[in-house]
């Protein structure tokens, strides 16, 4: 099964979650260096048009997600442009730094990590959706991870997903959710 993604991170945590009942490839694995288009507006949209891409071009049963952090706040931003919220260059850093300034004197510091995973097995196209609700936290707290995790503090919890490390965000996070659901229908079928 392609995962579609180049995202190092990504791939590990989802192969964790797995625990070696599935083969996963990569992008990189399958020799795929294209630029795959990601320009819908909704991480629905992108989750399929990526999924599609590939299983068009490689004819192999794919998946690939998409996620956003929603703040209610922000109206649901930066949500589907997470990635390029300060600008083109995915730039983490920036991008948290443009979402803490935004927030400045919001009370309400309330958001979600949604996950949206399109599979496409056999021609035919599944969507699976995973959310963790939490909040924006007034300070980074560094640690493991990647993206906006410094800075999300997860319902139920103290501390920022990267200082609570990838053992504990792989059991509750948006993405661990949306690939439960994944895992337990591929079980089914
Ligand atoms: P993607 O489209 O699924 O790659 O996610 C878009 C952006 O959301 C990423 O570039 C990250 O900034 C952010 N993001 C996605 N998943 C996570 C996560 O698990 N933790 C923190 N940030 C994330």
């Amino acid at each position: 099964m392609i995962f579609v993604t180049n995202n190092s991170h990504k791939l590990q945590e989802v192969s964790a979650m797995l625990g070696g009942k599935i083969n996963l490839q990569s992008l990189r694995d399958i020799g795929c260096m294209d630029d795959i288009p990601e320009t819908a507006e909704t991480l629905e949209g992108n989750a399929l048009m990526k999924a599609r891409y590939i299983y068009e071009h490689y004819g192999t049963d794919c998946f690939a997600d998409d996620t956003g952090l929603e703040v209610i706040a922000l109206g649901g931003e930066p949500g589907v442009y997470s990635a390029r919220y300060a600008g083109p260059g995915h730039d983490s850093e920036a991008n948290m730094q443009k979402l803490l300034a935004n927030m400045e004197g919001k009370s309400d510091r309330r958001a979600q990590f949604r996950t949206v995973i399109a599979l496409i097995k056999e021609g035919r196209e599944y969507l699976f959706e995973g959310i963790v609700t939490g909040c924006i936290m007034e300070e980074r707290e560094e640690g493991e991870g990647f993206g906006y995790d410094p800075i999300f503090c997860p319902d139920g919890y103290k501390h920022s997903f990267a200082y609570l490390g990838d053992e504990v965000k792989n059991r509750i996070s948006h993405r661990a959710r949306a690939m439960e659901k994944l895992v337990e229908f591929l079980g089914r079928e």
